[in-house]
């Protein structure tokens, strides 16, 4: 794996925070960030930082939040109604991602609890990487990298690992959000005609013949060659790629999770992909993280990656920055630039 670039210091536990000037903020970051980062924070903080590998275990998590004001927490920290009723001082939960499925954004609102994310930021480098899985899913890189690597070339064949065509298919996105609006501009290059699926379809129709097109849901699934899943997790969101959708996608069709998983029936996905329709999926995110359905690994039309989408060092380094933003905004008693709960912002704590 790759780490931060700076090297890994030991986790720290709640007798060992930085020492900060008298009346400083106590804040939690929840996983490593990158060092230089951590240091800023504590020239301004007391911070109980972690930058071990691992996850914290829930009782150490509410343990060190007993007598926090603020946390940095990422995708993998869940900050729920429970842990918030230890957290009598919180008064931001700073997530170092766009998505927040992992904070109850409503046990924070009515706790007065900011919530904030880190939009943009990651745009491009999430874009780009929906991209690198589906040009790796259409022409077999993974699989045919491994077979290469086992040894079995015996030399050019006309038959070998065909795979799709990408030029001029049809690419779907369901979710067309800043990140989808991101991976649509990037097929003009490819001659692809974009269809989409919002829940509201758009008021005006561009008349611009490679304008991504808002189409039905059923349609979406039905007549794309490529779909890439864009929307945000939520109880309404659970499984909306279940066995029915898959069943209406085209026999060869890619099918690209660069979301959260749930969104994706992953039981379903292995029996549709066994059954080649789709003929191929790409996964950056799954079920029950970063644990997996144990048959998705087997197969060979299948590409996997673990939930990588803004990881280059621009992006990263941007959403701990802004998270970081977020947080000394809202400590500082000012309004976040990425509030995801402004209604909280009225009843907010204070101190
Ligand atoms: C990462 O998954 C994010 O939501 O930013």
């Amino acid at each position: 794996m790759v780490k931060l670039s700076h090297a890994a210091a030991p986790a720290a536990v709640l007798a060992d925070a930085s020492p900060q000037p008298a009346g400083a903020a106590r804040i939690v970051v929840t996983r490593r960030i990158f060092e230089d980062q951590l240091a800023v924070l504590r020239q301004r903080y007391t911070v109980i930082d972690n930058q071990a590998d691992g996850v914290l275990a829930p009782a150490e998590l509410q343990a060190r939040m007993a007598q926090a004001q603020g946390v940095l927490v990422d995708p993998a920290g869940r900050i729920d109604g429970p842990l918030l009723a230890h957290c009598p001082l919180l008064r931001v939960v700073s997530n170092i991602a766009v998505g927040y499925n992992n904070i109850d954004v409503e046990a924070c609102t009515r706790a007065g609890i900011l919530v904030t994310n880190t939009p943009d930021v990651l745009t491009q480098a999430t874009a780009d990487h929906a991209w690198a899985l589906l040009m790796a899913a259409a022409r077999r890189v993974v699989e045919s990298d491994r077979w290469t690597r086992a040894g079995h070339w015996q030399g050019f064949a006309l038959d070998s690992f065909l795979g799709a065509d990408v030029y001029g298919a049809t690419l779907g996105i369901l979710g067309m959000g800043r990140i989808g609006s991101a991976i649509a501009d990037r097929a003009r290059g490819f001659s692809m005609p974009v269809i989409y699926h919002n829940r509201k379809a758009p008021q005006a129709v561009a008349d611009d013949p490679l304008a991504p097109r808002w189409v039905e849901r059923d349609v979406l699934f039905a007549q794309a060659d490529f779909l890439v899943l864009v929307l945000p997790y939520s109880p309404a969101t659970h499984h909306v790629v279940g066995a029915t959708e898959l069943a209406r996608m085209k026999p060869g069709a890619v099918l690209v999770n660069i979301a959260r998983g749930g969104i994706v029936d992953d039981a379903a996905l292995v029996a549709a992909l066994r059954a080649g329709r789709p003929g191929a999926a790409a996964l950056d995110v799954m079920e029950n993280e970063p644990r997996m359905n144990e048959q998705l690994p087997l197969l060979d039309n299948i590409v996997l990656t673990p939930h990588i989408g803004s990881a280059t060092t621009t992006a990263r380094r941007g959403m701990v920055r802004l998270a970081m933003d977020n947080l000394a905004a809202a400590l500082g008693g000012q309004r976040p630039a990425a509030l995801v709960n402004p209604q909280a912002w009225e009843g907010r704590r204070t101190s």
